[in-house]
């Protein structure tokens, strides 16, 4: 029907006649003379219909926002004066010949020809088919089929196989609530949507097949957040006789390929790498955004005497952690400025956030500190402080004291909000590995040990013998992706043997006979030849946020859920009929 696209055109095609198919974008009327803003997948061009030829004007008079348009012409140069450097088609028009309305459409619910519509988000998701249109999300989509180009492409010459593994399934524990489905042939039973292929990717190992890869659908119902979808894409990837070492290797080789091949950016070669231990330190984070220039600053060890008790406490408590951030320039906030940063980090558990502003320390010492804790602070501490922060004239010292975990999730997160606030971010890109995370975390609530990762993932092989002794102290085989504060990847080297897969399950309170029942099938295939095994799974959709600069990952799918995982365009989920129910054998009981 067409013979070209119409961002397609450009100064090269003067001249020629063109066949063009897409929706107006814009229609001006301009004193006998109608200018449509023709669009299509690959951009804009401006068709221009002259009242020469009255039929196809009349025509014309009555196209709207929207309509499908075949349209034929001529390309010419835009007369001097009308060029628009805006848009790539902006030195050319295309005179019409021929006008046919391939469609009418009605009013759109929100307009397109403005770069930013200011339509709600809801209303775009319940027409997506209309925002969708808009360039941008063209854009991403388009970014995205070349990601996924780019990966099939790599893992293909790496003699990886694209194998697709069941979606009607049993449970995998990846600490997300599973999504059920009712089972009409056995009656009562369900199976489970895969919170991820794992165990299917690790079956695949055992049965030799080596190199595994898929485009995988994972769903879970959890709590959802900006970057979390119910239902989200993974690359998922699992090998056989390759170490942690080995592994990273390849994985880090496929994104700086990927970077270099769709944004032609140069990543780090190789990628740093931090242990759990250190990027919590430093950061509070075990997904630190490595472009801010701050770090956490262990004080508790000059604050364990201090009169203050918010600072002493902590600092005697072997869970508490006393912290400072020191914030160059920071000495500029205006208390309200502080004000608001204290209600920032109350959403983490901080119960306040104490701080000294550095006037005049070089000439006046510690008369020139302004802080509404300087009198609890002998001269010893603030010396101390001082001296580690290495903070001058001019800047600014947070602290945190609580315990660890309050501390690391609020000053964490309070470094974070100052590199943005405060522009500090450094350099475009940095991703890093981080590595050597704890086997296990002790749940206070349930006092059980859950895996930090999944039940599968192996404790270093030093460490074997202190599994059950000091659990909390061992360390597993896993390695997270990391890029701009976001956990891109996250995968490890798998236990091979029953025996410490039993043993495992026996630490985390799944008795032999629970085991059996729900991972029998794993524990078999363990028994008969299994390979030293280990993998990664790649979050893609967040990986295409990342790459598009998009703020949600719902702007990187073609069709999301809301934050309450429903599809605004279809409307699921949704009631059945009873007569479904009944076949389902279910019954629908209503929470009181
Ligand atoms: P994990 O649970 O860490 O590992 O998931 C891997 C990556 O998937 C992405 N991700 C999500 N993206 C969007 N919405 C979600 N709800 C969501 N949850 C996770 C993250 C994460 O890094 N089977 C293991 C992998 C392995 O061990 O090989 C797994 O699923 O980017
Ligand atoms: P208060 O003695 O409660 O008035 O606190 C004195 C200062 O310490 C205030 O600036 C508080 O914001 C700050 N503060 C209180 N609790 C904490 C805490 N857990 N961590 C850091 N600063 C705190």
């Amino acid at each position: 029907m067409r013979s070209h696209y119409c961002g397609g055109l450009d100064s090269h095609s003067i001249d020629q006649q063109v066949r063009l198919c897409g929706w107006v974008h814009r229609r001006r009327d301009h004193g006998g003379v109608i200018f449509v803003d023709l669009r299509d997948r690959n951009g804009l061009v401006q068709v221009v219909f002259d009242p020469d030829q009255p039929e196809m004007f009349e025509l014309a008079e009555q196209i709207r926002s929207e309509y499908v348009l075949a349209v034929e012409g001529r390309v010419r140069a835009r007369p001097e004066g009308t060029l628009n450097p805006n848009i790539p088609t902006g030195e050319i028009e295309v005179l019409a010949s021929s006008l046919e309305v391939l469609n009418s459409a009605e009013t759109p619910p929100f307009q397109l020809d403005e770069y930013h519509t200011d339509a709600s988000e809801e209303t775009r998701l319940r027409y997506r088919y209309i925002d969708l249109r808009r360039p941008e999300m063209q854009q991403r989509l388009g970014v995205r089929a070349q990601i996924t180009r780019y990966l099939r492409r790599f893992l293909d010459e790496h003699g990886f196989l694209d194998i697709e593994t069941p979606i009607l399934t049993k449970s995998t524990p990846e600490g997300a609530r599973d999504y059920l489905v009712p089972s009409r042939v056995h009656p009562g039973e369900f199976y489970a949507l895969p919170q991820s292929p794992q165990l299917f990717k690790q079956l695949l190992m055992m049965s030799g097949l080596d190199r595994y890869y898929q485009i995988a659908r994972c769903f879970r119902d959890e709590d959802l957040r900006a970057d979390r979808q119910p239902e989200f894409t993974q690359l998922d990837i699992e090998t056989s006789f390759l170490d942690e070492t080995e592994l990273t290797g390849l994985m880090e080789q496929m994104i700086r390929g990927l970077f270099k091949e769709v944004l032609d950016i140069d990543l780090p070669d190789p990628f740093p790498c931090l242990t759990y231990q250190d990027a919590m330190r430093r950061f509070g984070s075990d997904r630190p955004d490595l472009r801010v220039p701050l770090e956490l600053l262990d004080i508790a060890d000059l604050m364990s005497e201090v009169d203050f008790k918010v600072f002493a406490g902590p600092a005697r408590d072997a869970e508490g952690r006393v912290v400072a951030l020191t914030l160059p320039g920071g000495g500029e906030l205006s208390r309200k400025e502080i004000d608001e940063y204290t209600k920032f980090v109350a959403i983490y558990g901080a119960k306040g956030l104490a701080y000294i502003k550095v006037n005049s320390w070089t000439a006046k010492g510690r008369e020139g500190l302004q802080s509404p804790i300087l009198k609890f602070l002998p001269d010893s501490a603030i010396d101390g402080i001082m001296q580690r922060t290495g903070a001058t004239d001019g800047d600014l010292i947070f602290f945190g004291a609580d315990k660890a975990q309050i501390v690391n999730e609020s000053i964490g997160a309070l470094r974070v909000k100052l590199g943005r606030d405060r522009d500090l971010m450094q350099g475009d890109w940095r991703p890093l590995w981080v590595v050597d995370f704890p086997m296990f975390e002790h749940d206070p609530n349930t006092d059980r040990w859950v895996a930090l990762h999944h039940p599968f993932t192996a404790p270093k092989m030093d460490q074997l013998d202190r599994l059950e002794s000091d659990p909390g102290g061992c360390q597993s085989r896993a390695y997270d992706l990391v890029l701009n504060g976001t956990e891109v990847g996250g995968g490890s080297i798998r236990i091979h043997r029953e025996d410490v897969q039993r043993r495992i399950f026996r630490l985390l309170k799944i008795s032999d006979a629970d085991a059996d029942q729900r991972f029998g099938f794993l524990l078999n295939a363990l028994k008969y030849g299994c390979p030293p095994h280990g993998g990664i799974a790649f979050g893609l959709d967040r990986l295409v946020m990342l790459m598009t600069d998009s703020s949600s990952i719902r702007d990187v799918m073609a069709f999301p859920k809301t934050q309450t995982a429903s599809c605004l365009l279809t409307d699921a989920p949704s009631a059945v009929d009873e007569a479904q129910l009944r076949e389902l054998a279910l019954r629908i009981r209503l929470r009181a």
